[in-house]
């Protein structure tokens, strides 16, 4: 167990899956007490449990961030059990796969109601409490694909894209207490990959040439970003804000 983040009080959207439980257990053994968000109950009670039997606290919070009302309970239940909000960690996302012609508009707004909407709403309610902190920090999991172009996926890529400038305009606004930074994985091995290779004509073998294809001849495992996501939320990286940081295993360096 560390201390990096000693008695923070941090919201963690997706926390019930992949990359957000991974950054949960991360960030429960450095001494932070969590909300965390999720549809699934018994993943988001698992979870729960998990971070209670390393010695934390956490609290899951069931419902679906597209719920305006459901933002609004996280940001309560963190001032009801911990008295305050030292920060965000946001990694629920939905593909809405399909082409522009065949995609039907309700999976486009749905699609950029998880992505985008769901995170302005989070922000727009805990902003007014981690003002209150002396510092405080948020990470938006975007995407490479905000980059790079993927087969049947507009909805995503053109919402992740919109992530990047919603974080950055935020960074703007409310530094120099809160620090809000983007980050933008490459492949990594959750269910959510195995999702989108279903875009690809041969599925299984999309998810191995994705692992093959960096430059590190491997897939990302959720604790390679769980890790990037602890730096950014702790001191260490007090001097970075507004900013996008890639990990994706050198993907985005070969073009
Ligand atoms: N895996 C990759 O290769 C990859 C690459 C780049 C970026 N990303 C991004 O990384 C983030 C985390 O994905 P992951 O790979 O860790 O996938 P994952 O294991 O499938 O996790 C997705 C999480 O999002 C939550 N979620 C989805 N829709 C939700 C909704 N409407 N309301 C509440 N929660 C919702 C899920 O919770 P419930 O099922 O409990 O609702 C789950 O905890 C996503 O934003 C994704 O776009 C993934």
């Amino acid at each position: 167990m560390g201390n990096k983040l000693q008695e923070k009080t941090f919201i963690i959207t997706g926390g019930t899956s992949g990359m957000g439980k991974a950054t949960a257990l991360l960030f429960a053994q450095e001494g932070a007490q969590l909300i965390i968000s999720g549809r699934n109950t018994r993943r988001g009670k698992d979870t729960e449990q998990e971070i209670n039997d390393l010695g934390a606290k956490a609290v899951f919070v069931q419902g679906d961030v597209r719920d305006f009302s459901h933002n609004q309970e996280l940001v309560h239940t963190a001032l009801q059990y911990f008295g305050k909000l030292d920060g965000l960690q946001s990694h629920a996302g939905m593909l809405g796969l399909g082409s522009i012609t065949e995609l039907e508009p309700s999976l486009w707004q749905e699609t950029f109601a998880v992505n985008v909407d769901a995170v302005f709403y989070l922000l727009k309610f805990a902003i007014p409490e981690l003002l209150k902190q002396k510092t405080a920090s948020v990470v938006v999991n975007s995407s490479i694909a905000a980059f790079k172009t993927f087969p049947n996926h507009p909805a995503y890529c053109a919402s992740k894209a919109a992530l990047l400038a919603l974080a950055k305009q935020a960074a703007v606004e409310y530094g120099p207490t809160i620090r809000i930074n983007t980050i933008c994985p490459g492949p990594v091995d959750t269910p959510f990959i195995h999702d989108s290779a279903a875009a690809f004509p041969d599925p299984a073998k999309a998810v191995e040439n994705a692992g093959n294809n960096t430059l590190l001849q491997r897939l990302g495992q959720p604790e390679d970003v769980a890790k990037l996501c602890l730096f950014l939320a702790s001191e260490d990286a007090s001097w970075i804000t507004g900013a996008t940081f890639t990990i994706d295993g050198g993907v985005m360096a070969k073009g």
